[in-house]
């Protein structure tokens, strides 16, 4: 029998990647987005591929939403991953966070999981599963965006809590860290600033950014048989940012 993986954010371009590397894993896959359209033409591709996807909308905000759309993923099949990828960015400074934004971040990349979550979990607790959250390195250290990052260090707690609670049944819980990821979330900054990603990668050990099929490759792995025995992670996938900045390191070290 498959086994089915509900992918939020399936319709952009992490999750794209994702859901089409489950496929290629043999996963049958669920591409979730409130981009409707978009999860279609990501199911439609994965099946002309030779993969087995289907699309349901999904607002991960929204508890009665995210109620319907798990009840119809659940009548395609048995789905034994949850992959909360879903979010994005909106105060960049805290002086441009009022109340509003704040919760609009917090209700994309927190609540939208413990939802999703919240839905999936019995199901997953009665035959054992895998979850993977996306984190960000914003929920590690300090790279913009305080709100968000706030909600994606919730995260990734709440990744080792439910690790540790629904570890008994097996299901793991983990979590990915990805740093700059090329993607469509880009496009306000890149609009503002063609040589945004030069200028982020400079600060990467690694000198470059990442793909969204290295976010995805991480993502693939900790569902795997290969990651049996890891529960309550939170992978980086940021080319080495969260151990270290270059030129800070140089700066101190002088050379000697
Ligand atoms: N791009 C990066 O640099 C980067 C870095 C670290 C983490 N991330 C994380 O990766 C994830 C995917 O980001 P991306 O760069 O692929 O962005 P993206 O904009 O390409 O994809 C995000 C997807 O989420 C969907 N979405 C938005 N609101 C939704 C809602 N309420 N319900 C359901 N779906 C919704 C969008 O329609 C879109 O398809 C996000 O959680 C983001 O925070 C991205």
């Amino acid at each position: 029998m498959s086994r089915w993986a509900f992918v939020t954010g399936a319709g952009g371009d992490i999750g794209g990647a994702i859901a089409d590397l489950l496929a290629v894993r043999g996963w049958s896959v669920i591409c979730a987005d409130i981009a409707h359209d978009r999860a279609e033409a990501r199911a439609a591709a994965i099946r002309a591929a030779g993969g087995v996807a289907e699309a349901v909308y999904v607002d991960v905000t929204d508890e009665a939403s995210v109620a319907a759309a798990a009840r119809a993923a659940l009548a395609l099949g048995d789905v034994r991953a949850l992959v909360n990828n879903a979010g994005r960015a909106f105060a960049p400074t805290m002086a441009t966070t009022d109340y509003a934004s704040w919760r609009r971040d917090m209700a994309l990349n927190l609540d939208g999981a413990f939802l999703c979550i919240r839905a999936f979990q019995d199901h997953l607790l009665a035959g054992g599963g895998a979850i993977v959250n996306m984190g960000s390195v914003n929920g590690i250290g300090m790279y913009g965006n305080p709100a968000y990052s706030a909600a994606k260090a919730g995260l990734l707690h709440l990744t080792r809590c439910l690790a540790v609670e629904f570890g008994p049944h097996q299901v793991r819980v983990n979590a990915v860290a990805p740093g700059t990821v090329r993607t469509q979330a880009w496009n306000e900054r890149l609009a503002v600033n063609p040589n945004v990603f030069d200028e982020v990668t400079a600060y990467y050990p690694l000198g470059r950014v990442a793909t969204p099929a290295h976010v995805a490759a991480a993502v693939a792995f900790l569902l795997s048989e290969d990651a049996a025995h890891i529960t309550g992670v939170v992978l980086p996938v940021d080319g080495g940012i969260s151990a270290g900045i270059p030129q800070l390191s140089a700066a101190i070290t002088q050379g000697h």
